[in-house]
């Protein structure tokens, strides 16, 4: 298929000492969880240096109870019985769909198909929406599969809507597996090991002129993971799966982000080997998007074709190659920014329940995304692929006239309450739905951003929205109201220094929330915000700390949690 490896150039830069660090229960990531979810209080902001650090102890992460100003009901010490994520035992390895019954799958969300979910239709720009390449795939039924992805499955295709199925199906009742993993550790993952202690004993940074400490929960520990995953992390990218879903990145519309990958991962010449056997990750290199594109039949409302055909493209390489099975697909990982990426992984238990998933639809209620193994990816929202970064920018804080500002599509459950208070009420609130013609003429949706103080956030169909990297491209301090959203990067950043996060709940509460926060503080933080954008922003070629980077950094830095320290 026209792609070629490149070996790598570069020296490993650490002995494989495998010096095992303490236990390896991982506890600390279900603190923030409760932050999301917490209907306490609805606000958590914290302004330059937050009140507490988020340190490596032994092998174990910690984020202390103080960071907010509504956690104080956790103690600092943990509680004694955490969602243990680690590696257990296989409880039952005989788990299989192939007998199982399946309904048909309906599609949890309606499609975007890419297309912009906002008001920025105002500028005159063309319609992201691209022709579906659905028909260059002709068949997407078992039987027309290719032969070696084949798998028996006794369940029609056709959309028998009728028994309401939800996307819920048996699989989902399985008990979560859980990987043992048998035998020595490899000679990467020692290397996994050595990072991981190097890590807890990070020298501390003061005063980094890249990296600016309080957009960080450790400034210190993020610097060390970074620079040893630039040194240790080798990827292997698997050439199995022909295009269009596998390696044709897409760099245009709000899916974005899982091309931009794609891209600069197949591109990158030091971070992946040919040799698979010197890889520490795995790369399942298909975009959710393009799936969607090629076998979801338009109005269906059925994503079965999608999860069979992931679930057989993995069962083919765990049958091809070895390293899936040694360690279950724990140490292998997809980013796929399609609303539906987390859905369909369901028909393979493995690839559900063990694979690190960057996705942008990083919702922890659905039983899916799991904190501290999956990544939340930033939804990008990108017109021009050529400029990325076209119009960045906004006005100071000082020149910032309205205090908050929403424009866009009714999608979801979130955006209607949010309308149903806010709009037309007050003039500092401007909180629309589709920009109105007559508005946008006198201000575009992206001068809207500039100039307003706070940009909201609201949800969509699902948690992630592209407006949360469009404020920070704007210097709008996003506000973000998505319950159980999982925030972007959130092993490492600190977003209450540069974002304010308002429960579903408290939307009545909206201006309050907003006007409470103090002019200086406010200026902290859009400050902060502008110190961020460089850890959002796409290159054609990476710069250090940008998006790609953060985005592997995050990956490297999860499967550093969850490696094993004994054996
Ligand atoms: C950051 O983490 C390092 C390494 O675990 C720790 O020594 C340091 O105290 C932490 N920094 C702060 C400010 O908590
Ligand atoms: C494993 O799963 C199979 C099929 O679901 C079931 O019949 C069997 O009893 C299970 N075994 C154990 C040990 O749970
Ligand atoms: C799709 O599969 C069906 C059933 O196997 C077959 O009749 C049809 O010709 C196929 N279509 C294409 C375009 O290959
Ligand atoms: C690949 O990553 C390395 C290490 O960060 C970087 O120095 C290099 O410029 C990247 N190469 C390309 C082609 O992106
Ligand atoms: C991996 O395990 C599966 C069953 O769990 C098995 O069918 C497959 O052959 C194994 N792959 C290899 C390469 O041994």
């Amino acid at each position: 298929m026209g792609h070629t490896m490149r070996s790598s150039l570069r020296r490993i830069g650490c002995g494989g000492g495998g010096s095992a660090v303490g236990s390896r229960h991982f506890r600390g990531r279900f603190l923030l969880a409760a932050l999301v979810t917490s209907a306490a209080v609805a606000v958590f902001v914290a302004f330059g240096r937050p009140f507490g650090d988020t340190t490596w102890s032994g092998d174990h992460y910690i984020i202390p109870s103080s960071r907010s100003t509504y956690d104080s009901h956790f103690s600092a010490d943990f509680p004694t019985s955490p969602p243990t994520r680690e590696f257990v035992s296989i409880s039952n390895s005989s788990v299989s769909t192939a007998n199982v019954v399946l309904p048909p799958v309906l599609a949890p969300s309606p499609s975007r198909n890419g297309v912009l979910d906002d008001a920025e239709m105002d500028d005159g720009s063309p319609d992201l929406k691209e022709t579906p390449l659905w028909k260059e795939v002709a068949n997407t039924t078992d039987a027309n599969v290719p032969p070696f992805l084949v798998e028996p499955h006794s369940s029609p295709l056709e959309n028998s809507a009728a028994t309401n199925v939800h996307s819920d199906g048996p699989e989902l009742r399985m008990p979560p597996l859980q990987v043992q993993v048998t035998g020595p550790l490899t000679s990467t993952d020692q290397q996994l090991v050595y990072a991981k202690g190097e890590i807890s004993r990070a020298p501390i940074v003061f005063d980094d002129p890249e990296l600016y400490a309080p957009l960080f929960l450790n400034v210190s520990v993020f610097k060390r993971s970074y620079e040893l995953m630039e040194n240790i992390l080798k990827v292997y990218i698997y050439q199995d799966g022909s295009k269009p879903i596998f390696h044709r990145p897409q760099l245009k519309g709000i899916y974005a982000s899982e091309g931009w990958f794609m891209k600069l991962m197949e591109e990158n010449k030091s971070f992946i080997v040919k040799d698979p056997n010197k890889a520490h990750l795995f790369y399942l290199p298909y975009s959710a998007h393009r799936l969607e594109q090629a076998l979801y039949v338009p109005n269906s409302h059925n994503i079965q074709p999608l999860l069979i055909f992931l679930r057989n493209y993995v069962n083919m390489i765990s049958v091809k190659y070895p390293f899936w099975n040694r360690t279950r697909g724990a140490d292998h990982f997809l980013v796929a920014c399609h609303d539906w990426g987390p859905y369909t992984t369901k028909w393979h238990h493995e690839l559900l329940a063990n694979t690190i998933k960057a996705l942008c639809n990083a919702d922890v209620s659905e039983g899916i995304f799991i904190r501290g193994k999956d990544v939340s990816l930033p939804e990008t929202s990108i017109r021009n692929p050529r400029r990325p970064l076209r119009n960045i920018g906004g006005k100071p804080a000082s020149q910032r006239t309205i205090l908050a500002f929403y424009a866009g599509q009714m999608h979801g459950r979130v955006r209607p309450i949010l309308l149903q208070y806010w709009k037309g009420r007050n003039d500092d609130m401007k909180i629309y739905g589709l920009l109105p013609k007559g508005v946008a003429r006198k201000m575009s949706y992206a001068e809207h951003m500039k100039s307003s103080k706070f940009c909201i956030c609201p949800m969509g169909y699902e948690v992630n929205s592209p407006r949360i990297v469009e404020a920070i491209y704007y210097e709008c301090v996003p506000v973000i109201i998505a319950d159980n959203f999982v925030l972007p990067f959130e092993e490492v950043l600190d977003w209450s220094a540069f974002s304010v996060i308002v429960a579903e709940k408290d939307i009545v509460n909206l201006k309050d929330i907003l006007l409470k926060i103090p002019q200086r503080q406010y200026a902290t933080m859009q400050m902060n915000v502008k110190k961020l954008q460089k850890h959002f922003l796409w290159h054609s070629k990476p710069v250090k700390y940008d998006i790609f980077y953060m985005i592997l950094h995050s990956i490297w830095f999860n499967r550093l949690n969850h490696i094993q320290t004994e054996q």
